[in-house]
């Protein structure tokens, strides 16, 4: 799923991020640009974040915006 529309950065982008090293916003934010336009994103961003190094699993499924 997308998580910023503005860089075309997916939850899997920030997954590999995380498996490279990155270990929190910051570092996610500064390998992929998260969150550095509108930055609408930055919530959803670090849940995913959060999710990913808790060990749990993020909802794959589930859209956070609305694609009309
Ligand atoms: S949606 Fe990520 S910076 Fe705009």
């Amino acid at each position: 799923m997308y998580v910023c529309f503005c860089r075309g950065i997916t939850d899997g982008d920030i997954r590999n991020a995380i498996s490279k090293g990155a270990s929190d916003f910051n570092d996610v934010r500064e390998e992929l640009g998260v969150g550095t336009q509108c930055g609408k994103c930055a919530r959803l961003a670090n849940e995913v974040i959060s999710d990913v190094l808790d060990g749990s699993s993020a909802d794959s499924n589930g859209l956070f915006y609305n694609v009309a």
